[in-house]
């Protein structure tokens, strides 16, 4: 049976600060999703948090990007957002960037990540979310599971991953796609997934079977807005097992932390630290970024679980050492490499105080 998987996501309001979702408003995300489970809109969803992030985890057989399923996401939000104006949360509708629903929830603030594909015989599927850090953190993860065997050993030894996978690239800031085959390109793919500011992989597929094996959300909340409104907190999809790589593959990546962009007023690199849904409470100094990784198996579409994949004392020494790493970021305050470079700030206050003190800049002798 063919089954789509949508994962939209929106922060609606932090409790306290940034640093928590109200668990008021993720039961009322609950309640507004139950009636399209009754009236088989949806087959399932499950709706949790990542930090101050409101994620809905959906199954339905319409496809991608269908208008119904969006304008239902959209709805939840709008109706959790008025509840957040009630508590008065802290930034109540900071990623609704439009007014009313125009059709698909794309562009519209909200991260969306969905993929359709024939449910298997067991379908394991891992949903990565992040807070506190953008659109293009899941590209050195994702490359290590779908292209480092020295990270996913399943690509030396299982013949049916042997020939490798296909990586769409998308340019964020001049809307452009194009597709790496991994792993005869990977010098030419490395060019640009270095960049991730810029360059974000959107979805990978297998080669010989076309299957889609992964989706991320890469929607840029500055560049929609214009301006600094918070940060994208993206989200992933991985299909896991069989011709994929195995769950403890997919999660392995995230077992040596990296530096990503995104902490403290979206403007900081710090390091993605995996913790349990639970621990996905972002404090110091808004952070360290968080992701957390939530297990599924479907069933003609039901959504098995989840089961709290980082909540594994195997993690328990990333998680030491994003600590560590957080200390000797903070240590530069507001220098570089801590604070990101200047054109990725130029979203922030940084080009009104440039503007002010143009005139003051004079020629060098
Ligand atoms: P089991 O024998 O526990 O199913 O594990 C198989 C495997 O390959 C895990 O990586
Ligand atoms: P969020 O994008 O998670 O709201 O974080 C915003 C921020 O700047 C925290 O310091
Ligand atoms: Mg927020
Ligand atoms: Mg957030």
């Amino acid at each position: 049976m063919r089954v789509t998987i949508s994962v939209i996501k929106a922060d609606i309001g932090g409790y306290v600060g940034h640093s928590e979702s109200h668990p008021d408003i993720i039961s009322c995300a609950r309640d507004y999703l139950v009636d399209a489970k009754k009236t088989k809109l949806l087959i399932d969803y499950y709706v949790t948090k990542c930090g101050d992030d409101l994620q809905l985890i959906m199954t339905h057989q319409r496809g991608e990007e269908d208008e119904k399923i969006h304008r239902l996401a959209w709805d939840t939000f709008v109706e959790g957002t008025k509840l957040a104006k009630k508590l008065k949360l802290h930034g109540a509708g900071q990623d609704l960037l439009a007014d009313s629903f125009s059709g698909n929830i794309k562009g519209m603030g909200p991260g969306v990540a969905e993929m359709e594909f024939e449910e298997r015989e067991a379908e394991t599927i891992l949903i990565f979310m992040a807070d506190k850090t953008s659109a293009g953190s899941w590209n050195m993860p994702l490359y290590k599971m779908f292209a480092d065997p020295f990270n996913t050993i399943g690509l030396v030894i299982a013949p049916n991953m042997h020939a490798g996978y296909s990586f769409e690239v998308h340019d964020v800031k001049e809307h452009k796609k194009i597709l790496f085959h991994a792993p005869d390109e990977l010098y030419d793919m490395l060019v640009f997934l270095g960049a991730p500011s810029r360059y974000v992989v959107k979805a990978i597929y297998h080669r010989e079977t076309k299957n889609i094996g992964a989706v991320s959300s890469t929607q840029k909340l500055s560049l929609i807005a214009g301006k600094y409104v918070g940060k994208d907190d993206p989200v992933c999809i991985v299909r896991c097992q069989g011709e994929f790589p195995a769950v403890g593959e997919a999660l392995e990546p995230f077992a040596s932390p990296i530096l990503v962009e995104g902490w403290m007023r979206g403007s900081h690199m710090g390091p993605l630290m995996p913790v349990s849904v639970a621990d996905s409470t972002p404090s110091r100094f808004d952070g360290p970024p968080r992701v957390v990784a939530l297990g599924f198996q479907l069933a003609e579409g039901r959504l098995v679980g989840p089961r709290d994949m980082f909540d594994d004392k195997a993690f328990n020494l990333a998680r030491h050492q994003a600590n560590e790493m957080a200390d000797l970021m903070r240590r530069h305050g507001p220098f570089e490499p801590h604070r990101l470079p200047l054109d990725e700030m130029e979203y922030t206050t940084l080009p009104g105080v440039m503007k002010k003190l143009s005139k003051r800049f004079e020629p060098l002798e």
